[in-house]
This record gives C-alpha cells, sequence and structure tokens, in this order.
C-alpha cells in the first residue's frame, strides 16, 4: 500500500512504500521518512529559559529501529514530542514523508498524528475510565481502522494481556499498564512508532517479548524510535542516537554491531 499522508495530493504522494496497515513488508525501505534539519526547542517559563533540544539533524529512514539514548533531561521525550507533532519545534524544520510539518496549522497536524505516528508514553496517558481492551480500540479507532475490537484483542494477546482485557488500569499492576499503552500504539498500524521508555516498568523476560514486538514493528517497514536508558537494548537497534543537553552527540549502528534481541541480556 502507498502511504500518502493527509495533507498530500495523490500525485505529489512520496516514492517511498510505507507498511501495509495490517503489517505487509514494505517493498521500498532506502528514502528518508522523518528528516529533522537545525531543530531546535526552547522553553520560555518565568523568565527561565530552557533550551530543550537545539541544533538537531535527523534521518529516519522507514523499516530503521532507532534507539534514543541520553540521561534525565537531555531531550529525548521533547525530540519524540516533536516528531509526533505533539509540540511545535521552536526552528529548524521537521519533514515526513518530504512534507514540512514545522508549521503545519493544528488540524494539518490532528491528521498527521491520526494517520501517521503512533505514542507510547513515558508515563502511559490510558484513559482511566475505559477498559485495557477500550483504550486499544481507542488506537485503532483514532487512526480510522475498521474492526477495532479485533485489532484491539490480537494486539492485547500479543502483549500478552487476553486474561485482563475488562480489567480498567488502577486494576493493573504497573508492567500491564505499559504493555497496554504498546498495544494501544501497535493498534494504529501507523508508519511511525514512537516510544517513550516502553519496558522502563516490565522484567526482564516481558520486557524482551516487547522488543521483539517492536522490531517487528520495523521489520513490516515503519520507523521505530524507542527512547531508553537501557544500553543493552541500544545494541538491538539498527542505529543509536545519543543526546546530550538537547544536543546529538553520536549518531550511528551500535558498538560491534546490531544483536539479535534474544541475545540481550540486562
Ligand atoms: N514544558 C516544559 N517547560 C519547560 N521546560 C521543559 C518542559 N518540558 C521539558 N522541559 C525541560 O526540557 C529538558 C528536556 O526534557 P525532556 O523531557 O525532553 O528530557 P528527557 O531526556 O526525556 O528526560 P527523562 O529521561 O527524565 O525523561 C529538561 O531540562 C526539562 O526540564
Ligand atoms: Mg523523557
Amino acid at each position: 500500500m502507498r502511504w500518502v499522508l493527509p495533507f498530500q495530493s495523490p500525485r505529489s504522494a512520496p516514492t517511498m512504500t510505507a507498511p501495509d496497515r495490517d503489517g505487509a513488508p514494505a517493498t521500498s525501505a532506502s528514502s528518508a521518512l522523518i528528516e529533522l534539519c537545525d531543530v531546535s526547542r526552547i522553553y520560555r517559563l518565568d523568565g527561565l529559559v530552557v533550551t530543550a533540544l537545539t541544533g538537531v539533524s535527523l534521518t529516519v529512514r522507514a523499516a530503521e529501529f532507532v534507539v534514543v539514548l541520553g540521561p534525565s533531561g537531555s531531550g529525548k521525550t521533547t525530540l519524540l514530542n516533536l516528531i509526533g507533532g505533539l509540540d511545535v519545534a521552536s526552528g529548524g524544520e521537521i519533514r515526513v514523508s518530504g512534507e514540512a510539518i514545522t508549521g503545519a496549522s493544528r488540524g494539518r497536524l490532528a491528521d498527521y498524528r491520526r494517520r501517521t505516528t503512533s505514542f507510547v508514553f513515558q508515563t502511559f496517558n490510558l484513559f482511566p475510565g475505559l477498559t485495557a481492551l477500550e483504550n486499544v480500540e481507542f488506537g485503532a479507532d483514532a487512526a480510522g481502522r475498521k474492526d477495532a475490537s479485533a485489532i484491539a484483542r490480537q494486539r492485547l494477546a500479543e502483549v500478552g494481556l487476553t486474561d485482563r482485557i475488562n480489567h480498567f488500569p488502577h486494576q493493573l499492576s504497573g508492567g500491564e499498564q505499559q504493555r497496554v499503552a504498546i498495544a494501544r500504539a501497535l493498534a494504529t498500524g501507523n508508519p511511525i512508532l514512537l516510544a517513550d521508555e516502553p519496558t522502563g516498568e516490565l522484567d526482564f523476560k516481558t520486557g524482551i517479548q516487547i522488543l521483539e514486538l517492536l522490531r517487528a514493528q520495523a521489520a513490516d517497514g515503519r520507523a521505530v524510535l524507542v527512547v531508553t536508558h537501557n544500553r543493552e537494548i541500544a545494541r538491538a537497534a539498527d542505529r543509536v542516537v545519543e543526546l546530550s543537553s538537547g544536543r546529538i552527540v553520536s549518531d550511528g549502528a551500535p558498538a560491534g554491531g546490531r544483536t539479535d534481541v534474544a541475545d540481550l541480556h540486562w
């Protein structure tokens, strides 16, 4: 399936092929899907200026699995929020599939979020009044997918929560809530997956299963960006982008090459 951003006319559609919503492999993975050029995000709060990101230039292709590392406060969440259209850059340009999202109207950004990105939030952000199933259905519904209930059940099964689908978030452990948040993001089927510390609450065995799932999303042609503090997880990435004080300080393949998820230990 050729992916056309909602604000593109089919004639100006990009040359890349994005993943089929149901996971069919992409046929082309070489073009840049996400491009950041000299991006900055500066917060001004009560006279205090915080430079969360500065001079960030980055390109991510479809089917790439990128891990973002960096100490607390280095700008990792800010970076994901900007790519996800949840925040607006103070300077520079962000293009997705060749189309600028910087400067886009709020309406266009809403379309972009709905049809292009999916998010696993650092703090989960589950709806407290919705069950696990309803939370995940919401992800599929918001992305305009048909048969949201079947998709949600499948995604919850993939994260090992078939027996918790009718639980509300407060009736779930932290790790279970995190897995619901991951299932909700996967349920969108969107071509860009942004995951902020998706294994932070998980034990090793569950963390490995979730990493396998995330890697499979990249294998299906999605661009997957995972923020983590866990350097071992970075070994399973195609690329590791390291941030320090809002700047990219390194960007490349993991030292020693990519390791299979099954061979990780932490
Ligand atoms: N809304 C905001 N207003 C002011 N400063 C902010 C805001 N959001 C983030 N910051 C600041 O921007 C910097 C980067 O924040 P960010 O949340 O991106 O860090 P992070 O790398 O995700 O950290 P962590 O690992 O703790 O989650 C921090 O110094 C933070 O205090
Ligand atoms: Mg963060």
